[in-house]
């Protein structure tokens, strides 16, 4: 008998025809991958208070995994430009904020929102199927927007840490990594970028 693909599966490819470079995959995270992201993202929160920002949500795999940890869902705010997967997401969770947008403009996104506080981000951007002003716009939005010590955690396919190496000096971001994940298709690693203390 087949197996019936997870709700979302189907609109995740139908917008990734539409945009395959800002969609980044073709499918949406793996559990296992949504599930480290999460993991990492509460080790990266620490005892910090204020949102939870989620970058590129899709159609919720990672956000699915951030609520199981127990994180409330009132201090999650789901970023997403595609007006198609940012209604889906309204219609499936109905806890945190969506905020549709371009996470290029975070600054001004949260300021709308009034979201004045933030503890952590989580990405699921394609940061590498993006060029590199737009990486570095919304990098430095992100970290912007975050307290000091307060941390980015990023995923990607790829061997190099997903934000590029000047980047990483300019701000000052100290850079770690988590085993990769083989059973993600593709393999993927989670990364955690960290806002210096004394920025
Ligand atoms: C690889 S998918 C990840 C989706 C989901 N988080 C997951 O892990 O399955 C990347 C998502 O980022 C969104 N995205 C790409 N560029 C964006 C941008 N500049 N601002 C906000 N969302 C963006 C895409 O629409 C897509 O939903």
């Amino acid at each position: 008998m087949a197996t019936a693909a997870p709700p979302g599966t189907a609109l995740f490819l139908k917008r990734w025809l539409r945009r395959p470079f800002t969609m980044g995959a073709v499918v949406p995270s793996g559990r296992l991958l949504a599930h480290a992201m999460a993991e990492t993202t509460v080790t990266a929160i620490g005892e910090r208070a204020g949102a939870v920002i989620e970058l590129g949500a899709g159609t919720g795999e990672v956000t699915k995994a951030l609520l199981s940890t127990g994180i409330e869902p009132s201090r999650l705010a789901l970023v997403e430009r595609d007006s198609e997967l940012a209604a889906f997401l309204r219609r499936h969770f109905p806890g945190p904020r969506i905020v549709e947008g371009d996470a290029a403009d975070l600054p001004r996104l949260l300021a709308s929102n009034g979201i004045d506080r933030v503890a952590a981000a989580v990405s699921s951007l394609p940061l590498l199927s993006l060029p590199s002003e737009v990486v570095e716009g919304i990098v430095r939005g992100v970290f912007a927007v975050l307290p000091p010590g307060g941390a980015l955690v990023q995923f990607t396919y790829g061997p190099r840490p997903p934000v590029p190496r000047a980047l990483r000096e300019q701000l000052g971001l100290a850079g770690s990594s988590g085993r990769r994940i083989w059973r993600n298709v593709p393999p993927a690693v989670v990364w955690t970028f960290r806002k210096p203390v004394a920025a």
